[in-house]
């Protein structure tokens, strides 16, 4: 560090801290605003075992419900506010032409019509698999999985049928690394695997040795991402897939790092032979609160016949839908999530081959200058779009907690483990010089605050330090919960 940061001298200009405050910090529920509810009956003749009571609706009028929900929107945080450094989850800004896209092609079709009056929908949906077959030098795609955890459980249904097929039922174990996502050994477990976890070596990258150790003819596959959760590139990758290949397993990307290595670097090239794409991590899709979204699958051609059905081909100029050989199955309705899927189609059609090479060399840019003007620990690198700073003596959910008053979001706390205090921070290509700076300003405050700011933090934004455990787990989804 030098003495002086750009982000110090940022400080007077980007925060006059006693400015920041976020929305309001009390909104009614809207049965609070009225307590007459609509019968719908006089405004929708339903018969009557289609209507119940028991949604007591209140009877507002449409800017009563615009203003209560507009009001809610300012009392939360969003990519659409600020910056959202949140490690591991990419949250990228989603631009909104995609969303202009999707609501034109949104009405035009039912799932359920003649396959040759939707040649178009087939179409792009051919092409959408051709895309993210080249992006991640995969032979097939399925776009069915409906988020990137779905996608992890596809692949490795899919990895599972392959070993059945060919006799090799008997591999049920996955190897993990411990510094890898929960969803990595849910999947495993879930699809019926042991776990082994691997430990990282002195550079947090996968140590060879012990992979050596944990592999045997009852490895099924080991699932990576790269880079890693830390950020850095596993440099062994060729080594890693032929030991994983000379064992017969299979070698599974996490594409939820794939933002690093876009229009630059295939997993498919690296020796992996199943991944899932985050297309909201890497396209710019939205998140959706948990769905819906989309983890299109991609394979090597070994493994093409046992994807999802059904998948779209080409024959002569007509698109149509068809059943791979020895499909899995459904995993989803129709064609997986298709609104989610234009947006993604219409996103790599609009940045091309070098607007995407592009966001991967500006995300590995950004991450780099934001660490650059932090004072933290960083243990780990050199990293690509992601770095895992250390909050060092203080508990960095208080810094996180503490970097919300200054308007912008939070880095992802406490994860990785092998980081004490993790702050785990991926800044993505969207975000400004002046917007990193910002962020800056606001990791070197929190680092400063005493310890009864940082343990009462946040203080400026409409709801304040909450119960975590309670929070999650019993939380009061419905006004009815509320009120009992
Ligand atoms: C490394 C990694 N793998 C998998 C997932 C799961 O992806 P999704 O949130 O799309 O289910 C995430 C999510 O943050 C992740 O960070």
């Amino acid at each position: 560090m030098t003495e002086e940061t750009s982000s110090d001298t940022a400080d007077a200009q980007f925060y006059d801290q006693a400015r920041y405050v976020q929305g309001d910090r009390y909104e009614p529920l809207l049965s609070e605003k009225d307590q007459t509810t609509v019968d719908v009956s006089e405004h929708c003749p339903l018969p009557d075992s289609l209507t119940r009571d028991s949604l007591e609706l209140p009877a507002l009028s449409e800017p009563a419900l615009v203003r209560h929900y507009t009001r809610l929107s300012q009392m939360i945080y969003g990519i659409d506010t600020g910056p959202y450094p949140l490690g591991s989850c990419t949250m990228k800004y989603n631009p909104k032409f995609t969303e202009d896209v999707a609501a034109i092609e949104a009405g035009a079709v039912h799932p359920d019509r003649d396959q040759d009056s939707i040649q178009g929908t087939l179409e792009l949906l051919y092409r959408l698999q051709g895309y993210l077959a080249t992006i991640g030098g995969m032979d097939a795609v399925t776009l069915q999985p409906p988020a990137g955890a779905a996608g992890e459980f596809v692949g490795i249904r899919v990895a599972s049928a392959y070993h059945e097929h060919n006799d090799e039922g008997h591999r049920d174990e996955v190897i993990i690394p411990e510094s890898a996502h929960g969803t990595n050994f849910a999947t495993a477990a879930l699809g019926g695997y042991n776990v082994v976890s691997l430990p990282s070596d002195e550079d947090g990258r996968v140590d060879l040795e012990a992979l050596e150790a944990a592999l045997s003819d009852r490895t099924a596959a080991l699932m990576l991402t790269n880079p890693n959760t830390l950020g850095l590139f596993e440099r062994d990758i060729e080594t890693i897939a032929e030991m994983v290949h000379d064992a017969g397993g299979l070698l599974y990307y996490d594409g939820a790092n794939l933002n690093a290595l876009l229009g630059r670097a295939r997993p498919g090239d690296m020796g992996f032979d199943v991944m899932h794409y985050n297309v909201h991590k890497t396209f710019a899709t939205p998140h959706g609160g948990g769905g819906p979204g989309a983890g299109p699958v991609g394979v090597v051609d070994r493994l093409a016949p046992f994807l999802p059905k059904p998948r779209v081909r080409e024959t002569d100029g007509r698109y149509e839908l068809f059943d791979p050989e020895h499909t899995i199955g459904h995993v989803h309705g129709f064609q997986g999530n298709w609104l989610v899927l234009i947006k993604t189609f219409a996103y790599i059609a609009r940045l091309g081959d070098p607007g995407l090479a592009d966001a991967s060399a500006k995300a590995v840019l950004n991450a780099n200058y934001l660490a650059s003007q932090i004072d933290y620990e960083i243990p780990y690198g050199p990293f690509h779009h992601e770095f895992v700073a250390s909050a060092g003596g203080q508990d960095a959910a208080d810094v996180a907690k503490r970097m919300l008053d200054f308007g912008v979001h939070p880095p992802t706390t406490k994860w990785p483990e092998i980081v004490s205090e993790a702050l785990m921070t991926e800044p993505t290509e969207v975000e400004s010089k002046s917007t990193l700076d910002s962020l800056a300003v606001a990791f070197q405050q929190a680092k400063r605050s005493d310890t009864d700011t940082l343990e009462t933090a946040p203080n400026r934004t409409a709801v304040g330090r909450i119960d975590q455990t309670s929070a999650a787990r019993n939380p009061r989804l419905s006004w009815h919960a509320l009120e009992e």
